[in-house]
């Protein structure tokens, strides 16, 4: 019988449309929808549908805070799938490189699985060889958050929250986030993170969508021309730790102040691309004071599609996509290639619990954590 629920829901849907006499407009589409996604842990799990006024979709599950879809205009005003990404809650529950995810507690890696705080020190869960990485064996990426029923009037959005227990993964503190997702009429998709802890504690939440602006599933990502305002990255040993170093991006195939496509340099012979199996680093980005500051600009040429990333966050982790492999199938039944989806992972530097020098990511008691990313959309 579920089988056909989606069929028959469509065809109440075009009676109502028909019944209507015409096609619907804007404001008769419901700006957000909730759909039974499948159960985890005996939890439901629901794929939310945010709607825009300017022809864009995001589609997003409380599991692991994934944006499954994200239905983008192109040059002719065709929306496209622009994130990689899988029909079915299973395939995120059987492996996944964190597509679409919200990344937490900490997301990139510590060094050793450790770190020290207040002199004491903190054994964490390793995943990553020696290291932990994005959170360790379970992240904030595999757990079921819960959302707030409630959408403002205006803008659609998504209100997710998980109480991460003392603990867990090995980090201190119970820790709450919410993380707030809203698409706004002026095509972007905005994330707002705020967080509190019980206990210091060490945090980096990021989002970790796989983005292919022609359309996932089409390609790779290598002539995407990307740029990425910042001056200096934080160069990696071949574990991909930091070294603590910010080094000039001038000279080097990291220097993406003027826009590049993806491949241009991505084949040179060079130590980081090497470590990196191209790019995988972080990027210190030359910030204007506090608030939204421009991170990166990402074109494409068929689809006309440019993205903007905005943050008050100090660096951006751009990853080329090296360790997809076309194991993954994704959305409609499509192979994920090598280097098919890139990742910009708006962030505070890798590392940063073991390395003093880099911007603080301690959480103490009392403060309040808040952090903003926006991908914005537009055609050329
Ligand atoms: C991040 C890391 C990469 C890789 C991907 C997930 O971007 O920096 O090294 O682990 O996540 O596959």
């Amino acid at each position: 019988m579920t089988q056909y629920m989606p069929s028959i829901l469509s065809l109440v849907a075009a009676a109502t449309i028909l019944f209507a006499g015409c096609s619907p407009s804007p404001q008769e589409i419901p700006r957000k929808t909730r759909a039974q996604f499948g159960t985890v842990d005996g939890k439901d799990v629901f794929l939310y549908t945010l709607r825009n006024k300017s022809g864009m979709e995001a589609r997003i599950t409380n599991y692991g805070g994934i944006v499954v879809s994200l239905f983008v205009p192109d040059k002719s005003n065709r929306p496209g799938d622009v994130v990689l990404g899988y029909d079915s809650l299973s395939s995120y529950l059987k492996a996944t490189p964190y597509f679409g995810a919200i990344v937490g507690r900490y997301g990139n890696r510590i060094g050793k699985a450790r770190f020290t705080l207040d002199g004491k020190d903190y054994m964490l869960n390793a995943n990553d060889g020696p290291n932990t990485l994005h959170g360790g064996l379970k992240g904030f990426d595999k757990v079921v958050w819960e959302a707030a029923g409630t959408t403002p009037a205006t803008e659609p959005s998504l209100s997710l929250s998980y109480l991460s227990k003392d603990g867990e993964e090995g980090y201190p503190g119970s820790l709450k986030a919410t993380v707030v997702y809203t698409l706004t009429d002026s095509n972007e998709l905005r994330i707002d993170y705020t967080a509190s802890t019980d206990k210091p504690t060490v945090l980096n939440l990021t989002h970790h969508s796989y983005f292919n602006l022609a359309g996932a599933g089409s390609g790779d990502i290598l002539s995407h021309e990307l740029m990425l305002n910042a001056d200096k990255f934080t160069p990696i040993d071949s574990g991909l730790i930091t070294t603590g170093e910010l080094k000039p991006v001038e000279g080097t195939p990291m220097d993406f102040r003027t826009p590049a496509p993806v491949g241009s340099r991505i084949g040179v012979k060079d130590d980081q691309l090497r470590f990196g199996r191209g790019y995988d680093h972080n990027w210190v980005l030359n910030r204007t004071g506090e608030g939204l500051s421009l991170a990166a600009r990402v074109s494409e040429k068929t689809s006309g599609r440019v993205m903007e990333v905005w943050t008050t966050e100090p660096g951006v982790q751009f990853y080329s996509g090296n360790f997809l492999d076309g194991t993954s199938i994704g959305k409609g039944g499509k192979a994920y290639a090598y280097r098919t989806g890139l990742c910009l992972e708006t962030q505070h530097f890798p590392d940063s619990p073991n390395k003093p020098a880099f911007p603080s990511t301690v959480l103490r008691p009392g403060e309040n954590f808040k952090s903003t990313t926006v991908y914005k959309f537009s055609v050329h």
